[in-house]
């Protein structure tokens, strides 16, 4: 099982790519009498974490969502810190994450975001462009309608521009979504206890196989992934067909 100090194998058994809604973080702070903000600073430490266990065994994407397009009705604190967070963690991905192996993409609407964030969003692309490796994908101002709609808009766009001629398949509206050439979510886990998909990744999950736990995410330790990886495992998935 999982140990901190000790590397664990790289295996061919494990989703290749692995999403997950960051939930529950103010419950756990909440829980210890603390602001919902300490639940957010332990939350994103958790993410580093998971995201290297996670590259450890094998995964090849991660996709997290960290900050909906909704998330901005919050308390203004509480956004800030999250925005705070954020920078401190790019910050230091742009020291750690070449020498890490991890590539880093955000999917969502960067222009709406402060621009010291979209200035450290464009370093973490350009560093990425430069290695092949495990990607974490960060959902920051992100919602899945509002990804469907841009990427019909732009298809449209490109369409009427005489840009593309060949007629809209599933493969080629799937190179308009911020998750282009990255393979669909094999498994899509949820902590905190709710049970619903919270307009993320609505396209690409069609046939994700989900995971809810009560476990909030700053406990989701790498002991609660290999739990929702092993349940993963035990499931039967024939995309629309039937066994053999
Ligand atoms: C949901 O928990 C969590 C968020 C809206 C914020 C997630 C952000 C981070 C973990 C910070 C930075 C992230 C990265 C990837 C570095 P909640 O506040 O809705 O929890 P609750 O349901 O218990 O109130």
């Amino acid at each position: 099982m999982a140990n901190d100090r000790k590397k664990p194998e790289r295996r061919s058994d494990v989703p290749k790519h692995i999403a997950i809604i960051l939930d529950g973080n103010g419950r756990w702070a909440k829980k210890r009498g603390l602001p919902r903000t300490a639940g957010h600073a332990v939350g994103s430490e958790n993410f580093r974490k998971i995201a290297l266990y996670c590259r450890d065994i094998g995964v090849d994407y991660l996709t997290v969502y960290a900050f909906s397009t909704e998330n901005w009705k919050r308390p203004q604190d509480e956004v800030k810190t999250i925005m705070r967070l954020l920078n401190r963690y790019l910050h230091e991905a742009i020291d750690t994450m070449e020498r890490d192996r991890m590539k880093m993409k955000v999917f969502g609407d960067v222009s709406g975001l402060p621009e010291s964030l979209q200035t450290l969003v464009a370093q973490t692309n350009e560093i990425s462009r430069r290695y092949e490796g495990f990607q974490a994908n960060i959902c920051l101002n992100y919602g899945g309608r509002a990804e469907l709609v841009q990427a019909a808009q732009r298809y449209a766009e490109a369409y009427a521009a005489g840009e593309v001629t060949q007629p809209l398949t599933e493969e080629t509206f799937s190179d308009y979504l911020y998750s282009a050439g990255i393979p669909d979510p094999d498994l899509l886990i949820r902590p905190g206890g709710e049970q619903r998909i919270s307009n993320f990744l609505l396209w690409q999950c069609a046939y994700a196989e989900f995971y809810f736990t009560d476990v909030l995410w700053p406990d989701f330790s790498p002991e609660e992934l290999e739990k929702a990886i092993a349940v993963y495992q035990s499931r039967d998935r024939r995309f629309g067909g039937v066994k053999a």
